[in-house]
């Protein structure tokens, strides 16, 4: 038998240990929208153990009778692939359970406490528990604390707890909430999701980059002249004003998805794929990353917020017209930031990150573009665009390469097609959702697709001068219509590079 299948390199597909999971802010959107209806999928795939529990908490008071059916409807109304199956859902909710708790109220934790040590004698779930914080962040510390004070934090089983991004709200919020967390738990207790990494796609960048021998030898400042990294959204910030205007797009996107997928592209290959290899390298190549000088913020980052405009031939507001956010704010929807990496491999290579909500088009994607040949045979060609691998996250998720080829004729053109991958295509199947591989993990106790503390610590210490310079209001905000590509200082800003930013 392999004592670790993961330093060997092979993930198993495997059924985790019985287990309950506890759900802070079961009442919640995150919690129907996406939580349920992802475990009632591992379900009906097979992928829980026999006994698996979940217990949704909360400050709304419900029965769990109450709770089984709102998830029941949930479950009906967001599970993505297929119908639901009744004889499924019915085991499911036999294992739910709903008990209310407040975080001002220790006693509310003891019945908590309780009611988890009934479960386990009752459907043999011997002490293996998953909290899952799905709460406002100002709940996070106050949510460690209580579970601690009650011996939660502990018991005869394996105990971890997952926690919602964001992760902190700068710099010193990040690094005092992580403070309290390692008080009450361990560092392999806790999973910093961030749910951009169970996507089958952000996956595949490390398969594509070490399961093929073509690439990797490409992949470094000698042959890649720059690389874009792009999150755009034609979504606005729906129903989320009031919370998303404290926030804005850099620490929305950019300090936890952005950086993800950046340090998969850029980190050198792990010696395994355990959890700590893999992160170990990933917080390397952070290390590595140029800090940017407050008084060079405009150098390295551009900001926008949406004014009205039309997406999809659909008018919609500007974003200071949206709910619950302020009519003057300098908050940003839309953020660019230029990162260089000075290391062997990157040295002069930037890498441009970009996130925005009210954009023309949905898709998330990276661009390697190459270096052009150095020296052009054939002569009177349009001018032909330099090679670029792209990798499509989604949606219509795949691989592009693009090159150069002969014009069919007795003349020597060259023209710039494209070589595609499609993921439908070639597997015929839809991927899962991101949160069932991560709630699959975190059952499984692998962590590598989560967050370590050291690296979100580096990714707010690299951002907190753009955040402070960007606390200055912004005089020209709004200054980009909705449904356009984003303010003309972003596309000034790539001019000053030499650069363009990639037409989607
Ligand atoms: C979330 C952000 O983390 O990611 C949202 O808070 C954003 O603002 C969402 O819309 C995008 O996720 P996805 O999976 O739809 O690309």
């Amino acid at each position: 038998m392999m004592e670790n299948p993961l330093r060997e390199g092979l993930r198993l597909e495997r059924t985790p240990e019985p287990c309950t999971m506890v759900i802070f802010g079961a009442s919640g959107d995150l919690t129907k929208r996406k939580l349920v209806p992802a475990l009632y999928s591992l379900a009906q795939q097979n992928l829980l153990p026999g006994g698996f529990s979940i217990v949704g908490s909360g400050r709304t008071t419900m029965s769990s009778e109450d709770f089984r059916a709102r998830m029941g409807e949930a479950v009906n109304e967001f599970l993505e692939v297929g119908a639901v199956d009744n004889s499924v859902w019915e085991n499911c909710a036999a294992g739910m359970f709903y008990i209310p708790t407040d975080v001002k109220d220790q006693e509310s934790f003891k019945s908590l406490s309780e009611l988890l040590t009934q479960i386990d004698q009752q459907r043999g779930t011997s002490g293996n528990r998953l909290f899952y914080f799905s709460t406002p962040p100002s709940l996070y510390a106050p949510l460690t604390q209580l579970l601690g004070s009650v011996g939660l934090n502990r018991s005869t089983g394996w105990t971890r707890v997952i926690i919602e991004k964001p992760f902190g709200h700068d710099l010193e919020s990040m690094r005092a909430l992580n403070k309290e967390v390692l008080e009450v738990f361990t560092e392999d207790q806790v999973y910093r999701i961030d749910h951009y990494l169970g996507k089958e796609t952000v996956q595949n960048i490390l398969v594509l980059r070490f399961a093929n021998g073509i690439f990797e030898p490409l992949w470094n400042r000698r042959y890649i002249e720059h690389v874009q990294i792009t999150a755009a959204e034609t979504l606005g910030v729906e129903a989320r004003g009031g919370y998303y205007d404290q926030i804005g797009v850099l620490r929305d996107m950019i300090q936890n998805h952005l950086f993800q997928i950046f340090t998969l592209v850029a980190m050198e290959p792990p010696a395994s794929l355990e959890a700590n290899a893999v992160r170990d390298e990933k917080t390397k190549v952070m290390r590595a990353i140029r800090p940017i000088a407050r008084e060079q913020v405009d150098q390295f980052a551009v900001r926008g917020q949406y004014a009205k405009g039309a997406v999809n031939g659909q008018s919609v507001e500007g974003y200071r017209e949206e709910k619950n956010v302020r009519p003057d704010s300098s908050t940003e929807t839309y953020a660019a930031v230029k990162l260089l990496v000075d290391n062997w491999r990157w040295a002069d290579v930037p890498f441009y990150l970009r996130s925005a909500k009210r954009l023309p088009k949905r898709v998330t994607e990276v661009a390697v573009q190459f270096r052009s040949a150095p020296h052009l045979l054939f002569k009177g060609s349009e001018p032909l665009q330099p090679n670029s691998l792209t990798l499509r996250i989604q949606p219509d998720a795949g691989i592009t390469l693009r090159f150069g080829a002969k014009l069919p004729g007795q003349a020597v053109k060259v023209r710039t097609v494209n070589m595609d991958f499609r993921y439908v295509t070639s597997f015929g199947k839809k991927s899962p959702d991101a949160y069932e591989r991560l709630l699959l993990d975190a059952m499984l106790g692998d962590s590598t697709l989560f967050a370590r503390g050291d690296m979100v610590e580096l990714s707010w210490r690299l951002l907190m001068p753009v955040l402070d310079a960007w606390q200055k209001p912004a005089k020209d905000f709004p200054n980009y219509e909705s449904g356009s590509w984003g303010p003309k200082e972003s596309g000034e800003f790539m001019h000053r590079e030499g650069r363009r930013w990639r037409r989607l």
